[in-house]
């Protein structure tokens, strides 16, 4: 298990009374359709494959629209589907207002667009902002010489000198591993590159760029979208100086090494510069008064702690709605105290801004990291019952729901993601969490017709794991799932109520109560040990009149009984009960 994920490596470092029926309104009819909501994300590649190719595309996500609509969700986050030569899988975009015919046509995104709305299903645009493709026009224009009219629409940098020798400007490092700076010969300068040298930064202090970017907001705001989440947001900007950033030092004094063998830095120079708040607003803007109804930010955030997370609803609240709170999902331990405090700064250090709790995403391993027990799916109730039964919008990663767990690929020679390939072994990249959805148990999982080589594998667990085989069965992960989204959206203190810990000493269990504006409340109790535990909820300590509790969901074939206000959990289990 990692203990941190791989982009926070690289830093290293209420809607109160809305009515259980906001979240079910469709995204174009509700401003607050997103609060408290469930997000979806889908990685294209990997959900449905419609025409054989062995690769997904949108008229497989929008054959799958029923689907989507009973497991209960408000909103769809596709990761990119532009034109794109796919270094990057797709974050490396070439021309940023079509769809990449490998996905289907604009054609095929307006139908999925419509059949969700249909669905009350918003559909969320991954933007990539911080780079483009090196084949995108605006880059190949820049690199053709000093003064062409892109001429500084990158962050191109003279060599330093040094005894005669050429050499990168300074010490920053992609997060792909190597010097973050790539010689060009034509224009004989570097350009900047946070990610593969494939992916080069763009200059966000040209108003030009601002100018395209925002064009690029617009036209998908014109397509329907619901919202975006903002890829790599927090890099935009770099120091001005180009001062080198901070070793990050060992116990013996040294700078420790990563996958890569590179020094690990400190990205104080390059991550989370104060200027990248202007363009947040400016997109804020963009997106309020383009098209007259809401569109939502969401931003790829991985920040130190709660208090960087504050910043980034913007000083008015006119920045981000939900910038992620990765303080949460990726604590990477089962540990009752984290957890407990984690989600209790949520509900009270963000000025009452709505979280957005995510544990896993196509960049990391999927929430079974957290199974060392053979409890996985009794851990995965766990993990999924604070995601969706805390205070916030919640963001699931497709698969999640069914159980599927990270399959990295067991050769080097099989991987798809190049970070996989220069880290190997040890870090053996993200195809892992990328593999093709599940639906039944046929030989290619109903990802694509039968006898297509897949993009990836299909992993051996879709026998069990897939979506056919748990439909039917009240005690499958995906019922489960099912039964705590609807809990989410239908129960008052469920779906907007505040949020209460409770037993704060209790190191095995984590317990809190949701209490809904009119007073009517639920209680959660999560054992995080493999040890049976009975609890009990101190109600009166908190105003409730109530003693007893009704239960409303827990986890199948543990004893769970509620007795006089007393709870047995069974290893791993879960308990949510009304109070009455
Ligand atoms: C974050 C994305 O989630 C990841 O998949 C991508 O490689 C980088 N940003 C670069 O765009």
């Amino acid at each position: 298990m990692r203990t941190i994920s791989r982009f926070q490596g690289a830093i290293l470092l209420a809607l109160a009374c809305a009515s259980a029926v906001s979240a079910q309104s469709a995204p174009q009819q509700n401003p607050n359709w997103w609060k408290n909501a469930v997000i979806y994300e889908i990685y294209p590649r990997s959900f449905q494959d419609s025409n054989g190719d062995g690769i997904g595309d949108l008229n497989g996500i929008t054959s799958h629209l029923d689907y989507l609509q009973t497991l209960g969700v408000n909103a769809v986050w596709l990761t990119p589907n532009y034109p794109s030569p796919q270094i990057d899988f797709g974050y490396d975009i070439s021309d940023y207002d079509n769809i990449d015919p490998q996905y289907g046509t604009l054609a095929d995104f307006d139908r999925l667009v419509a059949g969700a709305r249909q669905r009350h299903i918003g559909i969320i645009m991954d933007l990539v902002l911080n780079h483009t493709s090196d084949q995108h026009p605006w880059f190949k224009e820049s690199a053709s010489s000093r003064t062409n009219p892109k001429a500084d629409w990158y962050t191109w940098h003279d060599p330093k000198i040094v005894n005669g020798h050429r050499l990168p400007p300074n010490n920053w490092e992609s997060v792909f591993g190597g010097s973050a700076w790539q010689w060009d010969p034509a224009r004989r300068q570097y350009y900047y590159h946070r990610f593969y040298i494939q992916q080069p930064d763009l200059n966000w202090n040209n108003p030009q760029v601002r100018k395209a970017m925002y064009d690029v907001e617009r036209f998908w705001i014109r397509h329907g979208v619901a919202g975006f989440r903002l890829d790599a947001i927090t890099s935009l900007f770099e120091d001005p100086q180009d001062r080198d950033e901070p070793y990050v030092l060992g116990p013996d004094g040294k700078p420790l090494t990563n996958a890569y063998g590179d020094k690990v830095v400190q990205t104080i120079y390059t991550d989370d510069l104060p200027e990248v708040h202007t363009v947040i607003r400016q997109l804020r803007q963009v997106a309020d008064q383009t098209h007259g109804r809401k569109v939502i930010l969401i931003g790829e955030t991985y920040l130190p702690s709660v208090t960087d997370l504050r910043r980034w609803f913007g000083a008015k609240n006119d920045e981000l709605d939900l910038p992620m709170d990765m303080q949460v999902g990726f604590i990477n331990k089962f540990d009752v105290s984290l957890f407990r405090q984690r989600i209790n700064d949520a509900e009270t250090k963000i000025d009452g801004n709505m979280p957005l709790f995510v544990f896993d995403n196509h960049d990391n391993p999927r929430w079974d990291r957290y199974v060392t027990a053979d409890h996985k799916d009794d851990v995965g109730r766990v993990l999924s019952t604070i995601l969706f039964a805390s205070r916030d919008t919640a963001l699931m990663y497709y698969g999640d729901e069914i159980g599927m767990v990270t399959t990295p690929p067991a050769r080097k020679e099989d991987i798809r993601d190049p970070i996989g390939i220069r880290g190997w072994p040890k870090e053996k990249g993200r195809d892992g969490e990328r593999t093709p959805m599940q639906w039944n148990s046929s030989p290619i999982a109903g990802f694509s017709p039968a006898g297509v080589k897949t993009w990836l594998p299909i992993p051996p667990s879709y026998a069990r794991v897939n979506v056919a085989a748990e439909e039917g069965n009240p005690d499958s992960m995906l019922s489960w799932y099912q039964q705590l989204i609807a809990l989410k959206k239908n129960d008052a203190a469920v779906h907007a109520g505040r949020e209460v810990m409770l037993n704060p000493t209790d190191d095995r269990v984590l317990s809190w109560l949701r209490i809904a504006p009119d007073g009517e409340a639920v209680v959660v109790a999560c054992n995080f040990t493999a040890q049976p535990q009975t609890i009990g909820f101190p109600l009166a300590r908190y105003g409730m009149r109530g003693r007893v509790v009704r239960t409303l969901l827990k986890t199948p074939g543990a004893p769970n009984v509620s007795r006089a206000g007393q709870v047995q959990l069974g290893p791993y289990g879960v308990y949510i009960g009304r109070v009455e």
